[in-house]
């Protein structure tokens, strides 16, 4: 009998302070999205609703994990940030919610790695006992799907963006 392993070129682990640029240059890629919106670093970082996904990072609270290829580039990141109602993300919820920011680089996209990134953080989540992850998602984005299949529901929307949350404790989707 023949068996065909199928290794993957990348693997996941957790994020660490030396992270922190990487971190910054996966906010840019949520923010730029859709292929025709080019904003620079700078731009990002220099608006503070934005900037504040990742600036100081790590805070104690935080958590994060890194796709890496097999030359240890960072590839893609899932990072999870608390927010207080004096500085709310765009999808706030509560203090006991925080947000997720995940984004795979261009080259590496439609390989699975998001979907990984997403298992690999829900777990982290669930070990420290978080029972309620939220985020924000402009609609058009097709990020939408993966965050659908992977169980999470649209709670409130704006006229472009909805707020999502997953109730970590009660959903294990298959595809989570
Ligand atoms: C969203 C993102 C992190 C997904 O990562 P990925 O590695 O490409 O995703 P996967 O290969 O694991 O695919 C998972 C699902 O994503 C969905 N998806 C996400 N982006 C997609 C796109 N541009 N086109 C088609 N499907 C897409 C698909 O439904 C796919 O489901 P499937 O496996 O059942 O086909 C990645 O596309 C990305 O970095 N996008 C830009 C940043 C961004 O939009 N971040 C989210 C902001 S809210």
């Amino acid at each position: 009998m023949r068996v065909l392993v199928v290794t993957q070129p990348w693997t996941i682990r957790p994020a660490t302070a030396g992270d922190a640029a990487f971190l910054e240059s996966m906010l840019v890629e949520t923010v730029n999205w859709l292929p025709d919106r080019h904003w620079s670093r700078d731009r990002v970082m220099a608006d503070p609703n934005l900037a504040h996904y990742v600036e100081g990072w790590p805070r104690p609270t935080d958590l994060g994990v890194i796709a890496v290829d097999d030359t240890d580039q960072p590839v893609g990141a899932a990072w999870l940030r608390v927010f207080d109602a004096t500085d709310p993300g765009y999808g706030f919820v509560g203090t006991d919610a925080p947000e997720l920011g995940i984004a795979v680089t261009t080259a590496w996209r439609g390989k699975g790695i998001g979907r990984a990134l997403l298992r690999a953080i829900h777990e982290q989540a669930r070990r420290t006992g978080i029972a309620t992850i939220s985020l924000s998602v402009e609609r058009a984005n097709p990020a939408m799907r993966l965050y659908t299949s992977a169980g999470y529901r649209t709670v409130a929307g704006g006229p472009n963006s909805d707020t999502m949350t997953l109730d970590l404790q009660s959903h294990r989707s298959a595809k989570q």
